[in-house]
Parts: structure tokens; sequence; C-alpha cells
């Protein structure tokens, strides 16, 4: 795999498929695959990254947060592997908040996402795990598991208004 780990952007075709379960999470090319997507994630700006954005079609995100302009009370959170990730969300409560991905550089917007919801991923040992998410994580959450469904974050907004260019958004929070 390229060593500068190419993120697929908005148009590739692997961004718009139902990405495949991963049946073994001990199988040495799911430990690559998670290696790699390490990497990407650490040489980005980004809060997640999910396989399909370094063309793998596999079930894998990984879900990191930490303070921001927009969630300035956000928790630190590890860059965590989540395999085969499902969720539900705890109420109808959503929220807008601002998003932005690694495969749609220069764009942000608005995304009405779950407030409350329980998850439900094994980890990187294969063990299951249990938990409940709530606001920015449950955010990222919800963004790195639309990535396995073939969705991008731009599929969730409710009007092009909410859509603005990162110079512009950048603005906002000024
Ligand atoms: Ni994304």
């Amino acid at each position: 795999m390229n060593a500068i780990h190419e993120i697929a952007q908005l148009g590739a075709a692997v961004l718009r498929l139902d990405a495949q379960p991963i049946a073994n999470a001990h199988s040495p090319e799911t430990r690559a695959l998670i290696d790699t997507l390490r990497a990407a994630l650490a040489s980005s700006q980004g809060v997640g990254l999910a396989a399909p954005q370094i063309g793998i079609s596999r079930r894998i995100v990984i879900v990191a947060s930490r303070p921001n302009a927009r969630y300035p009370h956000a928790p630190l959170m590890e860059p965590t592997v989540m395999i085969n990730p499902v969720f539900r969300p705890l109420s109808d409560e959503k929220e807008k908040g601002w998003e932005g991905c690694l495969s749609v550089p220069g764009i942000r917007a608005l995304v009405p996402r779950f407030k409350d919801i329980r998850v439900e991923y094994l980890d990187e040992q294969g063990k299951r795990v249990e938990k409940e998410l709530h606001d920015f994580i449950a955010r990222v959450f919800q963004h790195e598991v639309d990535h396995l469904d073939g969705l991008v974050f731009l599929d969730r907004v409710e009007s092009n208004r909410d859509i603005v260019s990162e110079s512009e958004y950048f603005k906002l929070l000024s």
C-alpha cells in the first residue's frame, strides 16, 4: 500500500460501496489493514477514518476525538479501532453539527446526527464491545459508519445552504 496513504476522494467508486464485514479480526489481512488505517489517520488532521477511504471496502473504522473549536468540551479519545461497528439511537433526538471529511476536502457542512447512541463492535483483539456514545464522539462514529454504507456526510445535509467552503467555515468560527 502507498506510503503516503492516498485517501479516496469523492467520486471514487469505493466510497459508494456497501463494505464487507470482517470475518476474522486476527487474520494477517485484517492486521495489515488496521496498521495502514492507523498510519493514515495519524498523518492527517482527521478524528476518524474508515477503510473504504483508503480504498479497502471492509467494515473497519477508527474513531478518535479531541477538543476543537466547535466542540471545545469534546473528550480526548485515543484513536480506537472498531470492527464491524453497528449502532442504534437511544432517542430520536438529533443535533446539527459541523463535519468535514478527508474524502471531501475544502468543504464543511452542518449535519444532523443522533445525540445519543448505543454501539457494538469488535475491538482490535476481536473482543465484543458494547457502549454508549454521546455528542461529538457519537457524531464521529455515525460519520464513519456511513462510509461503510456507501454514504458521505453531504448525503445527510438538510439544505445545500448548510454546505460551506472550509475558508468560510473558519471565518464563522473566528
Ligand atoms: Ni469521512
